[in-house]
């Protein structure tokens, strides 16, 4: 058998035509939705994620403010700047690109994001009401792996979900989102004995290890609906993810491809939240 593949572009394009349209109905009523994106550093990974984030703002028709500040700001710098971005009401989303460097304290930083502006979902407000089932900002990666689901119709309720991987930006939220779809869920981590036995036992494998082919053919169950978070290089430089695509696809029934996969999605997932930032806005104006 070979697996129906889950196409993030396809899925991510579409997502993309719909916000186009509910950005310009917000914008006739007067309110254009509107992302800043703070860039610390010259990453160059962080450089090409920033421009695509930025790009993708244009293209739906939303406002974006770039801020590239240097490598050598300081914490309290970079703090301030945040704060004049909460305090502007012409701005509904604000991002702070990751990894910051070393001098400066990441989870500081994320706290100082009104949560009501926390488009990643990285915030504590946001992560407890994940993590309670309250509303709030959902992380874009696994936010963007549940639509995939979704859009391919395949139910989580009742089946076994494995996530492979337990990072606050994927892994963690990820399980706590299939849990809240009422699968059941293992997380599975670098410290996991013979994982094989774990994803084995997936009807929904995740994988988000950051290590490419971590998931091999003898891995997964016939069948099975695998999720591709990796985002690796391989030895000719080729972009992949974390698992062995040629040969798991055929024993999976469902796959998704890196690229095209979950990137793409994720990034339309920033648009999501961001909309929705503004489509709150606008409803605390009117009252
Ligand atoms: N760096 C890598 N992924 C992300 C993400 O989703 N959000 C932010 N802010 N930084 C990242």
């Amino acid at each position: 058998m070979t697996a129906r593949l889950i196409d993030g572009n396809a899925l991510a394009r579409q997502t993309r035509a719909e916000l186009a349209t509910r950005v310009a109905d917000l914008a006739a009523s007067g309110l254009r939705p509107a992302l800043a994106v703070i860039l610390v550093g010259d990453d160059a990974a962080s450089q090409v994620y920033v421009r695509h984030k930025v790009a993708d703002c244009e293209g739906v028709g939303m406002r974006s403010i770039l801020d590239r500040l240097p490598a050598q700001t300081t914490e309290a710098a970079l703090l301030a700047r945040i704060q004049a971005l909460n305090a502007d009401a012409t701005v509904h989303g604000i991002l702070v690109q990751l990894p910051l460097p070393a001098h400066i304290d990441t989870h500081k930083v994320i706290a100082t994001i009104a949560p009501s502006k926390d488009v990643d979902g990285f915030h504590l407000a946001n992560a407890g009401a994940l993590m309670v089932g309250q509303h709030g900002f959902r992380p874009c990666t696994p936010y963007g792996c549940m639509r995939m689901l979704q859009s391919a119709g395949i139910e989580a309720r009742g089946r076994h979900a494995v996530v492979v991987g337990r990072s606050n930006i994927v892994g963690k939220p990820m399980a706590m989102l299939l849990l809240q779809a009422n699968a059941t869920v293992t997380i599975c981590h670098s410290a996991t004995p013979d994982l094989g036995a774990f994803t084995r036992q997936a009807d929904i494998l995740v994988a988000a290890v950051g290590r490419r082919d971590t998931i091999r053919a003898d891995m997964v169950k016939p069948g099975a609906v695998v999720i591709d978070v990796g985002m690796n290089r391989n030895e000719e430089g080729k972009l992949c993810g974390d698992v062995d695509f040629d040969a798991v696809r055929e024993v999976a029934g469902w796959i998704t491809p890196v690229p095209g996969g979950v990137g793409p999605m994720t990034r339309a997932m920033l648009l999501v939240n961001t909309l929705e930032a503004a489509e709150d806005a606008a409803r605390a104006r009117a009252r």
